[in-house]
């Protein structure tokens, strides 16, 4: 098992939430970062809390183009061999199927699917040439079950899912490894960041009101998540859960595969009630 800690770590989605909280992490254990988001203020953020070598890329992941540019820039800039390439900047959209306004499912499937492919592309070759590294992909519960009014965003992470596992199928031999990252609810601005539409309960009118339930829900912090997915990633897991909940939805899909959401609509009742 290689360890990543001292080794260059490329980051996407790394201007909030579990992006950059894993940044802070990697840094803290030596990696030098090179870190991209379309969010410059976010990066930003980030880039200044971090005390080590950091490269900070705007860029939309959706632009293949501009993540072959980043890939080149962070071989000539690396102070350290690559050790990760976290494909994580995702977004979501709230609406029903019936409702769906397809630019928005399309948006999401880009960012989250394309993202993901884009960033594969771009830096899978630098890895096979070194025979060494991981790509970390992230994925969600919403990967593992579906999920009312999460259409496109359930679609995106399951396609990043099975894309990534038969990617590791086929690094077998070849030093480099693939790790798909399945988090729970975790205390970000991924709901802040949405578009909304409409909500499963009808009882939000706005995103605000989303992101305030959301954040009442979502048990894990970013920093517990870094830690989870960092640990993860040392120990040479494929699938990498985040959080309890996420544990109990893997369970649930698994040994109830037609009536899990039977059990997570009676569980998010009593959440409710216990709030
Ligand atoms: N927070 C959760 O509960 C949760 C649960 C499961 C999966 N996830 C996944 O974790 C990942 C990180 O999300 P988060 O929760 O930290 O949310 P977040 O909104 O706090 O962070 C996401 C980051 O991605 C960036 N981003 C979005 N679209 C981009 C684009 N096109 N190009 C470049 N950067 C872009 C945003 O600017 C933001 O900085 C996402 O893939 C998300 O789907 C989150």
């Amino acid at each position: 098992m290689t360890t990543i800690n001292g080794r260059t770590a490329v980051i996407t989605g790394a201007g909030s939430g579990i992006g950059q909280a894993v940044a802070r992490r990697l840094a803290a254990h030596g990696c030098p970062v090179a870190l991209a988001d379309w969010n410059e203020e976010g990066l930003e953020e980030t880039a200044a809390s971090i005390g080590g070598p950091v490269l900070t890329r705007k860029l939309d992941v959706r632009d293949r183009q501009g993540l072959m540019t980043f890939a080149a820039e962070v071989t000539e800039w690396a102070p350290a061999p690559l050790g990760l390439v976290f494909n994580n900047a995702g977004v979501t959209v709230l609406q029903g199927v019936a409702d769906a306004a397809p630019e928005d499912d399309q948006w999401v499937f880009d960012v989250n699917f394309g993202g993901v492919t884009n960033g594969v592309t771009a830096f899978l070759p630098i890895l096979l040439e070194q025979r060494s590294g991981v790509i970390v992909n992230t994925s969600s519960v919403f990967g593992l079950v579906g999920f009312p009014h999460q259409s496109a965003y359930c679609a995106s992470k399951f396609a990043v899912r099975g894309y990534t596992e038969a990617l590791r199928q086929e690094l077998r031999g070849t030093g480099v490894r693939a790790a798909t990252v399945h988090p729970g609810g975790v205390k970000t601005n991924i709901v802040v960041n949405a578009r909304f539409r409409a909500d499963h309960r009808g009882e939000h009118q706005d995103v605000q009101s989303a992101a305030t339930a959301f954040a009442d829900v979502a048990r894990t912090t970013p920093e517990k998540a870094a830690e989870i997915i960092h640990k993860g990633i040392e120990a040479g897991r494929p699938r990498i859960r985040v959080g309890s909940d996420a544990v109990l939805f893997d369970l649930l899909a698994r040994f109830a595969p037609n009536r899990y959401y039977d059990v997570i609509e009676r569980l998010e009742t009593l959440l409710r009630r216990g709030r």
